[in-house]
C-alpha cells in the first residue's frame, strides 16, 4: 500500500512520529547538521547504541531506539556525497529511502519522517534530490507505513517538495 506523503517545515527532532530518519555518515558516530541535532536531542545512549553497530555503508540503513526523542526509533542512513551526478548518486540516494522504509516497515512503524538526505554537507542539489526522494517513497509498498513526512528545514525546500507532491497526486 502506498503511504500518504506530506511535506512539513519543522525541526525533525520535535516530531512524535514512529521513526525519524537521520542523514548520517558511514561511521554512525554523529556529526553536524541533522545528525548533530538528532544526537543532541536523543542523548548519549543513542551514540552508545550506534557505536555497537560498527558503521553503515552508503545507501544502507540501520535502526536504533530514539531514547529522549519523541520518536520511537531513529533510522540512520548514509547518503551519497554529490560528485557531479555521474557516480551513481541518484541510485544510492534512492537506496537510502527504500532501505530506510524497509526497516521502518519491519519495525511496524506507521509514520516516518525523512530529512532531505545528502542535500546539506553532502552537496546534493535539492532540485535533483527531492524528485528521487519522492519517487522512491511513492514507489514503496510496505504493510505498516501509512504516512511519510518530508521534513524540510527551509521555506525553499518546503516549496520544492510541495510542488512535487502536488504533481504526484
Ligand atoms: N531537522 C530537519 N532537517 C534538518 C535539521 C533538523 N533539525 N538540521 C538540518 N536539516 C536539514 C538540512 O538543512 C538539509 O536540508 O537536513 C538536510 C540534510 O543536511 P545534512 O544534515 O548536512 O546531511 P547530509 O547533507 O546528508 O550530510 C551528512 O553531514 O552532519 C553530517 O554526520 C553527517 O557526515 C554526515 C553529513
Amino acid at each position: 500500500m502506498r503511504p500518504a506523503l506530506r511535506a512539513v517545515r519543522v525541526d525533525i527532532t520535535t516530531l512524535a512520529v514512529d521513526a525519524i530518519v537521520n542523514a548520517a555518515n558511514a561511521s554512525l558516530l554523529g556529526g553536524g547538521g541533522v545528525d548533530g541535532a538528532i544526537h543532541r536531542a536523543a542523548g548519549p545512549q543513542l551514540l552508545a547504541e550506534c557505536r555497537a553497530l560498527g558503521g553503515c555503508p552508503t545507501g544502507q540503513a540501520r535502526i536504533t531506539a530514539g531514547y529522549r526523542l519523541p520518536a520511537r526509533y531513529v533510522i540512520h542512513t548514509v547518503g551519497p556525497v554529490w560528485r557531479g551526478g555521474g557516480h551513481g548518486e541518484a541510485a544510492l540516494l534512492a537506496d537510502c529511502y527504500r532501505n530506510s522504509l524497509a526497516l521502518a516497515d519491519a519495525a511496524g512503524c506507521a509514520s516516518v519522517a525523512f530529512p532531505s538526505i545528502s542535500t546539506g554537507v553532502y552537496g546534493y542539489p535539492l532540485a535533483l534530490a527531492a524528485p528521487v526522494a519522492v519517487a522512491s517513497v511513492a514507489g514503496s509498498s510496505g504493510r505498516a507505513v501509512r504516512e511519510v513526512l518530508f521534513c524540510c528545514f527551509s521555506a525553499a525546500d518546503l516549496q520544492c517538495y510541495e510542488a512535487l507532491l502536488a504533481g504526484a497526486e
